[in-house]
């Protein structure tokens, strides 16, 4: 999925009068590709990738996945996009603890009404791509951080996006974990060419990625 942000502002209110958190940012990321974005804390980096992720909308400015400009587009309409096309991976993993490795995998092709056999043979397949497959029925809360991170990577896949957005994925993760979540990141892009986009503090991490931006001061910089 290509995606194209054209001259987007966001504000929020606050009783002081309106925080400009984003402003005039224009970026264009190609499908197929990997990107990472690094800024300091409160730059505006979840919030950029909350705008691309159809969970929040710009103040002004046009979010184009594909050749549809979402930050206009109804909620019914963000809402499908979101189940349909777009896998999350957030650093705290949000698993479900207490269901099983699978239970978590075939939970949003449930949401999106899928066949049984179906969802159970993707689920297989999902697992195995992560390198967890002898892992499926365990409870999530017995696995490491790692592992539960590679289940939440799995989910994000359940119903075959077009674009990953991750923030943090790494961030409670040690240099081993990092590694092999990225790994798997990675071949997801490189095989499947699905286009990810990657927020991290970790310059290790975002080189990663085939283009690294950076937020500061609401502007956006390539490097
Ligand atoms: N719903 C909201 N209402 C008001 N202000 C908000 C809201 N969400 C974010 N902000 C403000 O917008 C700014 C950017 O926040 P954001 O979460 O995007 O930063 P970030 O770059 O992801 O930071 P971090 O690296 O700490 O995760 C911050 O000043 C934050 O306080
Ligand atoms: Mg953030």
């Amino acid at each position: 999925m290509h995606v194209r942000l054209n001259a987007v502002h966001k504000y929020y209110e606050s009783p002081a009068g309106p925080v400009k958190v984003l402003e005039n940012v224009t970026l264009h990321i190609p499908s197929g590709s990997f990107v990472s974005l690094m800024g300091p804390s409160g730059s505006g980096k979840t919030t950029l990738l909350n705008l691309i992720g159809c969970l929040d909308s710009p103040t002004f400015g046009q979010v184009i996945l594909e050749d549809r400009d979402v930050a206009n587009a109804n909620e019914a309409t963000r809402e499908r996009i979101r189940l349909r096309h777009i896998g999350f991976v957030f650093q705290n993993y949000n698993l479900l603890p207490t269901l099983t490795v699978f239970e978590n995998v075939v939970l949003p092709m449930q949401l999106a009404s899928l066949r049984r056999s179906e969802r159970d043979e993707r689920a297989v397949m999902l697992l195995k791509a992560v390198g967890l497959d002898q892992r499926a029925n365990q409870p999530v809360n017995s696995l490491s951080g790692g592992q539960q991170q590679r289940v939440a990577i799995a989910r994000a896949l359940a119903n075959l996006p077009r674009l990953i957005l991750a923030d943090e994925p790494s961030g409670n993760l040690d240099g081993h974990a990092t590694k092999e979540v990225m790994q798997v990141l990675k071949s997801i892009n490189d095989t499947q060419k699905v286009t990810v986009v990657l927020v991290t503090h970790d310059p290790a991490v975002a080189a990663y990625a085939e283009q690294v931006y950076y937020l500061e001061g609401g502007r956006l910089a390539s490097g």
